[in-house]
C-alpha cells in the first residue's frame, strides 16, 4: 500500500530571523514512516523541519510552512491508500512577514495572526471511498472529548489521541501513550512505550481494518 505521512512542526515566519512554531520533534511521524516501510509499504513522508536523519527507503518531501505542507500533501494524496497526519501544523501564521528584522524599540509588540488552512479537514472533505484518513489530536485538557469532536468534524477514520500535558510522552519524547479512536466506536488504550513499538501496533490495527 501507499502510505502518506506528515511529521514534525511547521514554521511560520515573523521576519527574516524569527518564526512561530511548536515542540514537535518529528519522532512520532518518522517512527510511523519507518514502521510502514519495514512492513513493506511504500511511504511518502512530508516533513516539517526536524533535527532527525531522513529515514532511508521512503520518499522524503521537506517543507517549512503549513501552506507548503498543504501543497505537498495534495500533490501526493490521490495515490495514497492511507494518509496519517502526525504533523503539528501551526494553526496560525503572522498576517504579514516583516521584510527586515524587527527592531526592539518598543516595550510591547503585537503580532496579527491569520488562520492557516486545516489540511486534515480538507482531506476529510476530499478523501475517496477507499482512502483511510488518520488524524492525531494533541490536547492538554479533556483529550478524549476534544478528539471525538475532531474525529467527526474532520471526517477521519481514525484519530490518535495524545495527552501532551503528561510528562515523558508526546512532544520530543522517545515514548508515547495514546488512545486510538475509530469512527465506528473502536477505542483502545496504548500504555507508554517507545514510539517505534507504538507505530508498529497502530499500523497493524489500521491496516487490519481495511
Ligand atoms: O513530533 P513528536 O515530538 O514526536 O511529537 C508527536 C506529536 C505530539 C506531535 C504527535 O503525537 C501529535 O499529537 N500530533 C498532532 C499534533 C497536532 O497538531 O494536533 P492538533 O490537535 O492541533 O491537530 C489535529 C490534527 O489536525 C492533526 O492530525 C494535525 O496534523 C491536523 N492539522 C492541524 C492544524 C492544521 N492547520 N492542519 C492540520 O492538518
Amino acid at each position: 500500500m501507499k502510505i502518506l505521512i506528515t511529521a514534525g512542526p511547521t514554521r511560520e515566519a515573523i521576519d527574516p530571523v524569527r518564526y512561530i512554531s511548536n515542540h514537535s520533534s518529528g519522532k512520532m511521524g518518522y517512527a510511523l514512516a519507518e514502521a510502514a516501510r519495514d512492513l513493506g509499504h511504500e511511504v511518502i513522508l512530508v516533513s516539517g523541519p526536524t533535527a532527525l536523519a531522513r529515514p532511508g527507503g521512503v520518499q522524503f518531501v521537506p517543507v517549512i510552512t503549513a501552506r507548503e505542507m498543504r501543497q505537498a500533501v495534495f500533490q501526493h494524496f490521490k495515490k495514497a491508500n492511507i494518509i496519517i497526519k502526525v504533523a503539528a501544523v501551526a494553526d496560525y501564521r503572522p498576517m504579514a512577514v516583516a521584510r527586515q528584522k524587527i527592531k526592539k524599540t518598543k516595550n510591547t509588540l503585537t503580532l496579527k495572526l491569520i488562520k492557516n488552512p486545516d489540511i486534515l479537514k480538507e482531506l476529510g472533505k476530499k478523501k475517496g471511498e477507499h482512502q483511510i484518513l488518520v488524524g492525531f489530536a494533541a490536547e492538554t485538557k479533556n483529550p478524549l472529548g476534544y478528539a471525538k469532536v475532531k474525529l467527526k468534524e474532520k471526517n477521519c477514520d481514525w484519530i490518535v489521541v495524545n495527552n501532551v500535558a503528561q510528562k515523558g510522552i508526546g512532544f520530543g519524547a522517545d515514548d508515547n501513550a495514546v488512545v486510538l479512536l475509530g469512527r465506528h466506536g473502536h477505542e483502545q488504550l496504548f500504555q507508554k512505550q517507545s514510539k517505534s513499538q507504538l507505530a508498529r501496533s497502530l499500523l497493524e490495527i489500521i491496516t487490519s481494518h481495511l
